[in-house]
């Protein structure tokens, strides 16, 4: 089945001027982008996106590195986008992570682990609106800043 998934190149991907390479590796594995934007999350909308994990204990320290500097979200569509796009990012520890994953590559921490990938087909479609309007999406109209 033909999924979208959302893909946020995390603010330690930004840092690192990683943008570049992870774009790379998701294009080579066969993902086309729908949409791309450069954006500074706001703690109520880092606070909102990530609102499944209120309870845990790491979410503050989520909202906080989250809004901590730039993100890249990214609309992504192909067939089972949502599992494959899990497998190409690797594990949420990059310890735990399989060699050439982009998080076991990349990232350095549990925390700054470089790139967000939705973990469902629901939570993708719901996402990826979360940051794209359709028009957007079907290039409907350009967006010029
Ligand atoms: P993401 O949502 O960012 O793609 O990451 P994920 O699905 O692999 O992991 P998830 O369980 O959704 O957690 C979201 C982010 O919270 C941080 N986290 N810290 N025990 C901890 O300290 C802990 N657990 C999760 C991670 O940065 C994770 O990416
Ligand atoms: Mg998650």
């Amino acid at each position: 089945m033909i999924e979208r998934t959302l893909a946020i190149l995390k603010p330690d991907c930004t840092k690192k001027k990683l943008s570049g390479e992870v774009i790379t590796r998701i294009e080579n594995a066969g993902f086309a982008i729908l949409g791309m934007k450069v954006v500074r999350l706001t703690n109520a909308t880092a606070g909102e996106f990530y609102a499944v994990h209120k309870e845990k204990p790491f979410y503050n320290d989520l909202v906080k590195f989250t809004c901590s500097g730039t993100s890249i979200p990214i609309a992504l569509e192909k067939e089972n986008a949502v599992a494959d796009f899990r497998k190409l990012i690797g594990a949420t520890d990059p310890k735990d992570a399989e060699p050439g994953t982009i998080r076991r590559d990349f990232a350095s921490s549990m925390q700054e682990n470089i790139v967000h990938g939705s973990d469902s087909v629901e939570s993708g479609r719901f996402e990826v609106r979360y940051f794209f309007s359709e028009k957007e999406l079907t290039g409907e109209f350009v967006t010029c800043s």
